[in-house]
């Protein structure tokens, strides 16, 4: 049988998540936004290997609870291998949330870059609003691309020779329509969770800003370096015909897929563990309360 895509990807999840928020970002978040005094019970959906779970348990309250939830069964082996000498208490489910039907209702619902995977992310929004009991709260924190994109500086280059913005901004938004599947999720939640009824909306931005500089100490910029890479910082663009091909089907012109093809090239050059790099992915955390609100999208 074919692996399921996420389970292969454990690397590339641990590598990448400490690019995007500082702890005491949030640490700040739960005690002076969420203000989060009592323990409470969580549900993430798409856990991974319990990303999310590892980094608020230890600022929850003590009797807090955390259920994650994924399809892939290797990434909830991983969550339970790293919870099992930790003294939380958890729960895991090896489950597709499209089909799950979920035994209980929680405090909280909350997801981390999940939904930007959802075909039809307003109906994965109802169902995390409906897993929460009334007076609880929905918290999603998903990525918003092209927010991310135009946070690159380095050092000795023009922002538009390594990023070209315009390119960007048609490739991702050609790919949510055709697919539903959206890398600016982000910066829509606000809207979709007020169609569903969510009350006293909030959205904040991630906080971290990565800084790669050749007199950072080595340890640290070999860690940063490769977490950048992970994330595909400077990656190499492929068989160029392949490349123009995929992008020209996607609804860019010949010559804007040779400026992108040339942009990732040159990026992936100039790149290199002693350079001189600005990055912040700006997620955006979106927050609201739940209140005997109507069912919307059923
Ligand atoms: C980018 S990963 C994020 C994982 C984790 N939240 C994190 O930030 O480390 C997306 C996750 O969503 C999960 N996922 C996507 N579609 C799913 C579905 N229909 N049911 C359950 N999990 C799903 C994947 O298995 C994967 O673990």
């Amino acid at each position: 049988m074919e692996d399921y895509y996420w389970d292969t990807q454990l690397e590339y999840l641990k590598g990448t998540r400490d690019l995007y928020y500082n702890d005491d970002y949030l640490d700040f978040l739960v005690t002076r936004v969420w203000k989060i005094t009592n323990p409470v019970n969580i549900i993430d959906f798409g856990c991974g290997y319990g990303y999310l779970g590892l980094k608020l348990l230890p600022l929850l309250p003590k009797g807090s609870k955390y259920t994650g939830i994924d399809k892939g069964q290797q990434l909830i082996n991983k969550a339970v291998d790293y919870f099992h000498d930790l003294p939380y208490d958890t729960e895991f489910i090896v489950a597709d949330t499209i089909e799950v039907k979920l035994e209980c209702k929680y405090d909280i619902a909350i997801c981390h870059a999940f939904l930007l995977h959802m075909s039809e992310p307003q109906k994965m929004l109802q169902k995390m609003v409906d897993s929460v009991i009334d007076g609880g709260k929905i918290i999603c924190f998903e990525p918003h691309w092209i927010s991310g994109m135009s946070s690159y500086e380095l050092e000795g280059h023009e922002q538009s020779q390594l990023v070209p913005l315009g390119i960007l901004q048609k490739i991702f938004e050609e790919k949510a329509s055709k697919t539903g599947n959206d890398g600016n999720i982000g910066a829509k939640i606000p809207k979709y969770l007020s169609e569903l009824g969510v009350e006293n909306i909030q959205c904040r931005v991630s906080d971290k800003v990565n800084f790669l500089h050749p007199d950072t100490n080595q340890q640290e910029k070999d860690r940063l370096f490769y977490a950048l890479k992970e994330e595909g910082v400077g990656g190499e663009p492929t068989n160029k015909e392949q490349f123009m091909e995929s992008l020209i089907k996607r609804g860019v012109s010949l010559k804007e897929a040779q400026e992108q093809y040339e942009a990732e090239l040159l990026f992936s050059q100039v790149f290199n563990k002693e350079s001189s790099l600005i990055y912040s992915p700006s997620m955006k955390i979106t927050f609201g309360d739940i209140k005997s609100i109507m069912h919307n999208l059923k």
